[in-house]
Formats: structure tokens, C-alpha cells, sequence
């Protein structure tokens, strides 16, 4: 059986990329790109420093969401990958994108609660006494799809850091394993 191909989009940090890079390419899975909106994203020199090449396409440069997704899938299409992973990609998706890309999406928050961008302090400070990480396929509304995997954890006497710290780790376990479920391997 082929190896299976995949390319990651992300943001920001590049924490999760650089775990997923680290963890699972190129003996599991063949990362053929790293994808960002951001070229001032930290996680592209640390993707280019394991390898990867990262492509830049700033979202600023196009009109509308479903044209920048457009033209996304036109760089995706010929990778011929088997799958696309968000890490920290903080762009909605249209359906321009979710009917042609199958993709996954990692999220700070026991989905559906939490959904969006303010995920870790909305979960912090919320009174509930656990808190987690969810896995789910990625559809054309905001942290939404299909759930693959959750993990949570008891917050109780937390503070913010140790918080933010357990996601992460959390993060870095769980996501490698999400990514070996949907890809059968
Ligand atoms: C992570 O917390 C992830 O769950 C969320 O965005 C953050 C990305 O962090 N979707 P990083 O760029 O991987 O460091």
C-alpha cells in the first residue's frame, strides 16, 4: 500500500504542525506541503527547517472567502493528497473548499461547547469542572463536522498557564492519533 499523502494548513505558532512533522513524516504519512495565510506565521520556518515546503497565500490578496478558497483548492487539487489537516488555521471554510477538500481540524474545547477563536479562555473560565481537546472532520460551519476523538480533564484549581499547558500536551497526543484513524493506518 502507498504511503498516504497529506498537507497541513496552519496560521500561527505551527506548534501542532511541528509535532505532526516530528511525529509522523515521513515513515507514517508523506506531509507533500505546509499551507498558511499567514506569511508572517512562526510555524513556517519551523516546518522549512524539517523539510517541508511551505506555501504562502494570503487570504488579504482575494475579494471574497470563496474565492480565496478557490484558489486554495487549486494549489490543493494537484498535491493529490489523501487528506488536509488544519493546525491552528484560523480561517471558515465555504463550501468552495469542504465539497472538494476532505479535511480535519483540531479544537481547544469538548465540542459542540466553545466554539470559535476564544476557545481556551471561553473553556478556562467557564464553570464547568472539566475541559478538553476535541478532533472532527471539517465542514462549512465553524467547528461543526463529524467529532473523530475527544479527550478532557478535570480544570478543577487550575490556573490559566497549567490550563493552556494541558491543552497542548493533549494536543500534541491526540492529533497524531486522529490523523492514523481517518487515514486507516
Ligand atoms: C491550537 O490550540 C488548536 O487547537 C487551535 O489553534 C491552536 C494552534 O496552535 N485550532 P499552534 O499553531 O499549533 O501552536
Amino acid at each position: 500500500m502507498s504511503i498516504k499523502r497529506v498537507t497541513i494548513l496552519f496560521s500561527g505558532e505551527g506548534e501542532n504542525l511541528e509535532n505532526i512533522i516530528k511525529k509522523l513524516h515521513p515513515h507514517t504519512i508523506e506531509i507533500v506541503a505546509a499551507i498558511t495565510n499567514n506569511p508572517l506565521a512562526n510555524g513556517i520556518p519551523k516546518a522549512q527547517k524539517l523539510g517541508i515546503e511551505t506555501i504562502v497565500i494570503d487570504h488579504r490578496d482575494f475579494k471574497k472567502r470563496e474565492e480565496f478558497d478557490q484558489a486554495l483548492v487549486k494549489i490543493i487539487t494537484p498535491l493529490n493528497i489523501d487528506l488536509a489537516i488544519l493546525a491552528g488555521f484560523m480561517r471558515i471554510l465555504t463550501p468552495v473548499f469542504t465539497d472538494n477538500i476532505k479535511a480535519i481540524n483540531i479544537h481547544p474545547s469538548l465540542l459542540p461547547l466553545f466554539k470559535g477563536a476564544h476557545a481556551i479562555e471561553e473553556s478556562f473560565n467557564s464553570n464547568m469542572k472539566v475541559a478538553g481537546v476535541s478532533t472532527h472532520l471539517v465542514n462549512s460551519q465553524l467547528d461543526s463536522g463529524d467529532i473523530i476523538d475527544q479527550v478532557c480533564f478535570n480544570k478543577e484549581d487550575m490556573d490559566f498557564q497549567t490550563f493552556k499547558n494541558k491543552i497542548t500536551q493533549i494536543e500534541h497526543e491526540l492529533f497524531p492519533k486522529s490523523i492514523k484513524k481517518v487515514l486507516l493506518l
